[in-house]
């Protein structure tokens, strides 16, 4: 597991800096005043700092941005990185500092003057995301990470919200790390045991294993996984932060390898298909953030982990079989397997839990990358106010999110000669389609979304918080969303 930098936040000192190493951040407003520990570097470094602010150079910066001053005179620093920001940032400035940061840094142990800044902690929340790399199958040896350590005013008042948000950066980086991970590691025994652990931070995880599956009926999420030597499980996990109302639901979709099974993908990018256990990725991240953090709300995370392979025991295309609900579905591309396993794990969410809105992820088709890119998510729901607590809580994490529309017409697609409805709808609003059928297992009343993530859960170019690879968009969306329309005071 990829561990988070050793965050250290301390009150103020400005004694000593001249003799500290590795890299010192300090920040100077846009029309250039630099804040008490700015002008300390500055005075150590015989004005370098204060020319710096006055060139040209830092005028063209955009608020977030840094300048980086190396071996400056009078300092035992390696570097010095001037960031531009507002003595009050927005999230977003302050997160963008800590990106620019975790950037610039290079090697050595990173010190912070934070002062008096407003919102320092989410420089270093942003600093600590955007430093992430997966490195569990490199083999030179692992440096050890490097510290950062936070110098502020107020140290319990940076501590306490940096504990919020170091909560979900576990949540996050837990997420990238199981969508990095590749399928011949992440099996589904592995993916399930890595989320038994969680029951060391106060979770309840119980795995249900093939027999108790097939036992519940869950005849299209085991026809997924029959080409597998991997086998099927459901993983239920809850967190009881709440009073005894019943809890909110999340589902994801953990396809720990999708080849597409019988209706085989073509090679090239087939390896991208590790990731399609994204889904179910991000619902374990959410989960472990309200967990660290101790979220006053009831929150139950189910993910159905499968493996979609190709054998002589695996579903055909014009295959029948019956869902758990009892709806009978033709499998007209067992490469559309993603639904199979969520209609199985949604209806049987709503079941067992009772639970007051339901929220799926998944990388569930690829016309929703040819639609929305690797911007924004897909947004389908049922419920108008649902999907616009969830709009505005993606908005202000910065995690980009679109509704996209749904009706009778779409759902039509589904329609089957033999069976009660088939499981792709045609290549026309692909999208869509793959919505009108997980709708068909919401109960009627039941406010739900489903997230298509297939564009954003992992991508090749770096975001503002991530490197290239997994993202773990989404936790902080979903964990907003909890805290803000969730959570008793
Ligand atoms: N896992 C894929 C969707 C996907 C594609 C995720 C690209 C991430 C990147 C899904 O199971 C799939 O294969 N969908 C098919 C559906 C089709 C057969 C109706 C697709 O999108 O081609
Ligand atoms: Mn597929
Ligand atoms: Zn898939």
């Amino acid at each position: 597991m990829t561990d988070l930098p050793n965050l250290t936040i301390s009150e103020t000192d400005l004694a000593d800096l001249a003799a500290r190493e590795g890299v010192i951040a300090i920040f100077a407003t846009p029309d250039g005043k630099l804040d008490q520990g700015a002008r300390k570097i500055s005075t150590l470094s015989k004005r370098a700092v204060a020319r710096a602010v006055e060139a040209e150079g830092f005028e063209k910066l955009n608020e977030g941005e840094a300048l980086t001053l190396g071996y400056p005179a009078g300092l035992a620093a390696t570097r010095v990185l001037v960031v531009k920001m507002g003595r009050r940032p927005s999230v977003e400035v302050a997160r963008k500092a800590g990106a620019t940061l975790a950037k610039a840094r290079g090697k050595g142990d990173l010190l912070i003057m934070g002062g008096s800044i407003g919102r320092i902690a989410d420089v270093a929340f942003a600093c600590a995301l955007r430093g992430y790399s997966f490195t569990a199958h490199k083999t030179a040896d692992a440096e050890p990470q490097d510290a950062l350590e936070v110098m502020v005013n107020a140290v319990d008042e940076v501590r306490a919200a940096s504990d919020v948000l170091m909560a979900i950066a576990e949540g996050v980086v837990f997420t990238r790390d199981l969508t990095n991970e590749p399928a011949n590691h992440l099996t589904t025994t592995e993916f399930a045991n890595r989320l038994k652990e969680m029951e060391n931070i106060g979770l309840k995880v119980e795995v249900l294993e093939e027999d108790k599956l097939e036992e519940l009926g869950m005849g299209s999420l085991l026809c997924v996984g029959l080409g597998s030597a991997s086998p099927s499980k459901v993983v239920v996990m809850e967190w009881q932060g709440g009073g005894d109302e019943k809890p909110f639901a999340f589902v994801g979709k953990g396809v720990v390898f999708d080849t597409g099974g019988i209706s085989l993908k073509p090679a090239g990018g087939m390896e991208d298909m590790t990731m399609d256990m994204g889904g179910a990725g991000v619902v374990a991240g959410v989960m472990k953030t309200l967990a660290l953090r101790k979220a006053k709300a009831n929150v139950v995370g189910l993910v159905g982990l499968v493996e979609n392979m190709p054998s002589d025991r695996a579903t055909r295309p014009g295959d029948v079989v019956t869902s758990m609900k009892g709806d009978t579905i033709e499998v007209i591309n067992t490469d559309a397997e993603g639904r199979l396993v969520l209609a199985d794990v949604l209806w049987y969410a709503q079941e067992r839990f009772e639970p007051t809105g339901v929220i799926n992820l998944a990388t569930l088709t690829g016309a929703i990358i040819i639609g929305l890119g690797h911007e924004n998510a897909g947004v389908f729901s049922n419920n108008d106010d649902l999907c616009k607590s969830f709009l505005k809580a993606a908005d202000a994490e910065g995690e980009g999110a679109w509704r996209m529309p749904m009706g009778a017409a779409y759902d039509a697609k589904l329609k089957s000669r033999i069976a009660d409805m088939k499981n792709v709808g045609g290549r026309d609003a692909g999208s869509i389609t793959a919505a009108q059928f997980l709708q068909r297992f919401i109960k009627e009343d039941m406010p739900w979304i489903h997230l298509d993530i297939a564009g954003v859960a992992s991508v090749k170019a770096e975001t503002a918080m991530a490197p290239a690879g997994a993202t773990g968009w989404g936790v902080m969306a979903l964990n907003r969303l909890i805290a803000d329309g969730y959570e008793a005071e």
